[in-house]
């Protein structure tokens, strides 16, 4: 069955802003005293690194489930990695970090995944007990909390990838405790800003259906880059793996600024809740999906599913206009192979639903219908073991 209705985007589109308030201002991480605008998480992470003035060449414990574009930042700042173990669960294994301490570990690296808080007063306490620094990483987690705390309050510096959770071409912001960060970056250059927003308007026509002026926007804008014969390439680009050091010294263009005003958080963390728990108890009771429990606080990313193979599940949701986004799959080549396989599970299997603040009720419901009729042809006859040991 082909899809008749416009796609679903798996990444929100223009079509999630509001009306213009200066809200957003009040809520944390933008209400943090010493915060700044950076391009991306990256670049929030390299240059919060430089407040902690940990020692030159020290060892940083990091997670062995991760993305692997920011162990790239903390290498090209200079430091060692050494992997601890997350659970099953893929909370942060204290145990197993202490096993890994000695004199030259400086810091601890912590990731709540996906809006999903870990243990973070029990990692403040660790790291105040070892004389470490604390790292959050919240790159997926924009206006989470653990209860009343934020997600990125507690860590000596957080970081926050802004574009993963709200329609802007790109943008990251950086929290630190103690220092100031560093001066100001320069703003991201005007090509890359447009790029990234024509890209967006793009999604926003697909998405509302509109193909034919679609179309026509792609064309003219490609025959306008032959015309000044302007490469892509040449310009800096928010997401992605890979490591680009052009992005470094860059900051948020104003017009990322602009669009914030047109940021509801209350209304972007109570749809992507309500969405989250439609979907979950959708597609709970007939496949497995790892998190169905929505803690009070935690403002979700995606909904993940367990499926057999990931490429092909996509490509048949795809084809029933439902995106979705196959995350993490790898891990970073200085990940000891126990370590790697420790998490081989969530890598091979865990497959993102949206679940975002544009999607209505309606909107959910063809994820999900279209998910378990992909589950249907693909899922129950697989002899494979979806859920990792203990879920
Ligand atoms: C866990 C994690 N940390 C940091 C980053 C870097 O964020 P950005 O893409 O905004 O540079 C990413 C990006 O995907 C990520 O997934």
């Amino acid at each position: 069955m082909m899809a008749t209705s416009p796609p679903i985007p798996v990444y929100q589109t223009f079509a999630a802003l509001t009306l213009p308030s200066s809200r957003w201002r009040r809520w944390f991480p933008f209400s943090a005293p010493r915060a700044t605008w950076t391009f991306s998480g990256r670049v929030a992470l390299y240059h919060g690194l430089q407040t902690l003035k940990l020692p030159a060449g020290g060892t940083i414990l990091v997670p062995s489930y991760h993305q692997g574009v920011e162990l790239d930042t903390l290498i090209a700042a200079g430091y060692r990695l050494r992997y601890y173990r997350v659970d099953e669960r893929l909370a942060i294994d204290l145990i197993d970090a202490e096993r890994q301490l000695d004199r030259t570990v400086a810091a601890l690296y912590v990731t709540h995944y996906f809006g999903f808080s870990q243990p973070t007063a029990q990692a403040r306490a660790f790291c105040d007990a070892h004389g470490l620094r604390l790292i959050e990483d919240c790159a997926t987690s924009l206006f989470s909390r653990d209860g009343d705390r934020w997600l990125g309050s507690v860590g000596d510096i957080a970081i926050f990838s802004l574009y993963k959770t709200l329609p802007l071409p790109h943008g990251g912001f950086l929290v630190a405790r103690g220092e100031h960060p560093a001066g100001p970056l320069a703003s991201a250059p005007i090509g890359s800003t447009l790029v990234q927003t024509v890209d967006l308007v793009q999604q926003t026509l697909r998405a509302a259906g509109w193909e034919g002026v679609e179309r026509g926007i792609t064309a003219a804008s490609r025959r306008l880059t032959r015309l000044v014969r302007w490469n892509r390439a040449r310009t800096i680009q928010s997401g992605g793996a890979l490591w680009d050091s052009r992005l470094l010294g860059r900051a948020a263009s104003r017009s990322v600024l602009g669009l914030m005003r047109l940021v509801d958080p209350a209304r972007v963390v109570a749809r992507r809740r309500a969405n989250f728990m439609r979907l979950a108890a959708r597609l709970a009771p007939c496949m497995p999906c790892p998190f169905t429990d929505l803690p009070p606080g935690v403002c979700p990313l995606f909904f993940p599913v367990m499926v057999p193979d990931k490429v092909r599940f996509q490509a048949e949701l795809a084809e029933r206009g439902v995106g979705s986004i196959n995350l993490w799959n790898r891990s970073h080549p200085t990940c000891p192979p126990r370590y790697a396989a420790d998490v081989g599970h969530w890598r091979r299997h865990c497959l993102e639903l949206p679940i975002h603040h544009e999607l209505d009720d309606r909107a959910v419901d063809r994820v999900a219908a279209a998910t378990l009729a992909v589950w249907d042809r693909h899922g129950p006859h697989r002899s494979v073991r979806l859920q990792p040991d203990g879920l």
